[in-house]
């Protein structure tokens, strides 16, 4: 851990650290953010393992200007309406990926929806300027800590990783931003934050519903599942695929392993950080091959094995 006052020069150097890969925790108005390149899925996944948590939750991509948001997803009327009303500012977006979106599968947890926030924060815009790049960041806290709004909240929880830390001082809003899902024609507030429900009803002229956390049905209009499942059964801890079964391999490839329809490796070597890289994509491309099922094998439960498995889990349950 390394923490340095906000300057120019650290902002260079942390923006230099994050196309590289590595991870900056930086102040936004909200709380701080533990950042890195979102185009990366290795980059993000070293979110995941710095967090310590025990499951791959979307990410929030930060960009400075609306036009690199625009670059991102596809903004309908309502969400330029709240884009034009609330940033730069404590809210966030969630909206369909344009074709060309480059942030990573593992950014968005696999969904074909991206959230987006413009901070306004000096410091997180300099630094965003100076990327060029998409930002993921969630709050840079480990996991079960609350939100920090202080650099020295950060160094506690990270003092054992390799993260820059850039103090800008306290956070003004102190709470998360206001996460609203705005992809179809009915705003749905995912998350109340540092945005007032009544600030988002003033702005559209219409009420807007909080959803009411997982269980919150999808079927409402603008409503998406919040998590990725593939539409073909899952088979795991398998030690090889059986005839037919498409294979997601992970480690040394079983002598079976050709039997199958496709097959891929979330890694070869065995490594839980490149597997959580790949996990997304490769559920993706494994579920486009139209197998009666996907065979994977078991994946050690150290580190973001754990994650990895609990998403496993949610998708062969089908419970998305
Ligand atoms: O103020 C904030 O929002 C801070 C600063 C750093 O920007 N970030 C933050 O991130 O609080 P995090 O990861 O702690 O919370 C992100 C929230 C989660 O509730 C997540 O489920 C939701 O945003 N989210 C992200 N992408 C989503 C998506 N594609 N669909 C639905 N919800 C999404
Ligand atoms: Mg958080």
């Amino acid at each position: 851990m390394k923490r340095v006052p906000a300057t120019p020069a650290t902002i260079l150097e942390a923006a230099q650290r994050l196309r590289e890969g590595g991870l900056v925790a930086f102040p936004t108005e909200t709380v701080y953010g533990l950042g890195a390149d979102a185009t990366s899925s290795r980059a993000v996944a070293a979110i995941y393992a710095a967090k310590g948590r025990p499951s791959f939750n979307p990410l929030i991509s930060h960009v400075p200007h609306l036009e690199d948001a625009k670059r991102l997803a596809r903004l309908g009327h309502v969400a330029e309406r709240l884009a034009r009303a609330f940033w730069p500012g404590p809210m966030t977006l969630v909206l369909p990926r344009s074709v060309d979106c480059p942030v990573s599968d593992l950014a968005c947890a696999g969904l074909p929806t991206v959230a987006i926030r413009i901070p306004a924060h000096p410091v997180a815009r300099a630094l965003l300027e100076a990327v060029g790049r998409p930002i993921a960041a969630p709050s840079a806290n480990t996991s079960g800590h609350v939100s920090p709004t202080q650099a020295t909240h950060v160094a506690d929880d990270f003092a054992a990783d390799d993260v820059m830390i850039i103090d800008g001082g306290a956070c003004d809003v102190g709470l998360e931003s206001t996460v609203i899902d705005a992809t179809g024609d009915v705003p749905v507030i995912l998350r109340l934050g540092g945005i007032a429900r009544a600030d988002v009803e003033g702005a559209l002229g219409i009420s807007v519903r909080v959803a009411t956390g997982e269980a919150d049905t999808p079927a409402s209009p603008g409503m998406l599942a919040r998590h990725y499942a593939p539409r073909t059964a899952l088979r795991l801890e398998a030690p090889a695929p059986e005839d037919g079964e498409a294979w997601l391999g992970f480690g040394p490839e079983p002598e079976e392993a050709h039997l199958a329809r496709a097959r891929l490796s979330l890694s070869a070597t065995g490594d839980v950080l490149e597997a959580a890289a790949n996990l997304f994509a490769a559920l993706r491309a494994l579920d486009e091959v139209q197998a009666h099922a996907i065979a994977v094998a078991p994946i050690p439960r150290h580190g973001l094995g754990e994650a990895i498995n609990d998403r496993l889990r949610r998708a062969a349950l089908g419970r998305s």
